[in-house]
């Protein structure tokens, strides 16, 4: 069947061509509400899918991407994708692209090994949970501050009012981004947040580019003026980095518009988390029953509806996989809840059990690339179901929750409507 195998150019190896039509499917309402039973059916075909239009290949199996994401032959700088944003051959044809994804490469998640290394150890050690406890004071009254005041005699969207303004806050109290600049880094950050979604349009890149542009002019003027101290905060660390030379001003700018970019993704973690928990009542019971399930219950809530949808990785040499050769200069996509969800690493993949052990979910990804504020992530949902649960008795639905359809690289929700009580 000459249609269904495609030549790989250089290897002289076959791949089989995926029969699934990717791009379709990224776009349809329907899977990005709920991807898994899609998903389900895709993997049991085969783990790994290579899509002969696009050249990428998508890894559904949970033991075929571990492995696929920590070898060495595959990395993270897409400047190595052939057919890529900011390839040499994208210059000329998609000059936006080009420019947009040049100006954000140089950081720590797009580098491969010894820069990534250089880079990450800059930030890892202010991301320990020891040293993130200092934050937990300050995370947890702000939680307080955003549920404990929401009305009981009203519906109430749990999105709008806790889980996109705790996002933010984060950003205020870690990265200590003044009061009157909150509005303008949300701003920058909703605009570039779009650089995952493999669809963004032409305008959509415009405005990330714009955003970028802002955004560190924003951060080169906070260094030069002396505000944060060498070493101290998450900005000082860069300063002190750029000043020893260990990144240059570029590198120390891009990895700290991801890090304060990054904190977007708790309002995906806890408007997806509480709504599982409310279509679980069982499980929310016995949640509220013994707190001490909280953290495996956190990490259920990732797994089973994680916010983010795909992690990336870039061929450096060519690779044997699931079956596959994955050629150099190739794109790899993890498909997150595909892997979250199969039945070779996880009993009954479909039920929620927050008391899951082991749980070894890859949702902050696997290997050198691991999410850096994991520890933080973990911190402030827990602080944010701790006051939920202590607030309010009761937690109920008060209309049809709206999952965003608008992108594919993230599954969260536009809307929450809930009705809150203070009895059970
Ligand atoms: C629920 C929340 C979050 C999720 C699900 C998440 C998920 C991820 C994933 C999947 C990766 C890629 C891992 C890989 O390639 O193997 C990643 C990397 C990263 N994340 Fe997160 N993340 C979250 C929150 C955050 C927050 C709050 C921050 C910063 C404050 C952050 C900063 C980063 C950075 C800088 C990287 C790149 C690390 C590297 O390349 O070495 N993330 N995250």
């Amino acid at each position: 069947m000459p249609d269904a195998v495609t030549k790989r150019a250089g290897t002289g190896e076959l791949s089989p061509a995926s029969p699934v039509d990717w791009w379709a499917l990224f776009a349809d309402p329907d899977f990005l509400k709920s991807p898994y039973k899609e998903l389900k059916r895709i993997r049991d075909l085969a783990p790994v899918h290579y899509d002969a239009v696009s050249g990428v290949y998508f890894a559904l199996s949970h033991d075929v991407f571990r492995r696929l994401a920590m070898a060495p032959e595959m990395g993270r700088d897409t400047r190595l994708w052939t057919a890529g944003w900011n390839s040499p051959r994208n210059r000329d044809e998609d000059p936006l692209s080009y420019e947009l994804f040049s100006a954000f490469q140089p950081q720590m998640t797009n580098a491969n090994p010894p820069d990534h290394r250089r880079m990450r150890d800059v930030y890892e050690k202010a991301f320990r949970q020891t040293d993130l406890e200092a934050y937990m004071p300050m995370i947890e009254a702000e939680c307080g501050r955003l549920i404990n005041g929401l009305p009981t005699d009203a519906p109430v969207d749990f999105m709008e009012a806790v889980a996109n303004p705790l996002a933010r806050s984060i950003a205020r109290i870690v990265f200590q981004v003044p009061p009157e600049m909150e509005e303008q880094v949300a701003e920058w950050v909703a605009a570039l947040s779009l650089i995952g979604n493999i669809m963004m349009s032409p305008a959509e890149k415009q405005n990330a580019l714009t955003a970028l542009r802002a955004f560190k002019a924003y951060l080169r003027e906070r260094i030069a003026s002396g505000i944060d101290r060498p070493g101290e905060g998450f900005v000082g660390l860069a300063l002190a980095a750029f000043a020893d030379r260990t990144m240059d001003e570029e590198e120390s700018l891009n990895n700290l518009v991801t890090l304060m970019a990054g904190g977007t993704a708790i309002a995906t973690l806890v408007g997806n988390g509480l709504l599982t928990l409310i279509r679980h009542p069982a499980q929310f019971e016995k949640l509220r029953s013994d707190r001490s399930l909280l953290r495996p219950a956190i990490e259920e809530m990732l797994r089973f509806e994680p916010g983010g949808s795909f992690i990336i990785r870039v061929a450096i040499r060519d690779f044997q996989c699931g079956g596959i050769l994955i050629s150099a200069g190739s794109l790899a996509v993890g498909l997150v809840a595909a892997t979250s969800r199969d039945p070779e690493c996880f009993a009954d993949p479909d039920v929620f059990d927050i008391a899951r052990q082991p749980n070894p979910h890859m949702v902050f990804g696997v290997g050198p690339h691991i999410c850096i504020g994991k520890a933080l992530v973990r911190m402030t949902a827990g602080a944010a179901f701790t006051a939920l649960m202590n607030r309010f008795g009761r937690i109920e639905l008060a209309g049809e929750p709206v999952w965003w359809t608008h992108r594919s690289d993230q599954h969260g929700l536009h809307s929450l409507p809930l009705r809150l009580g203070n009895g059970t």
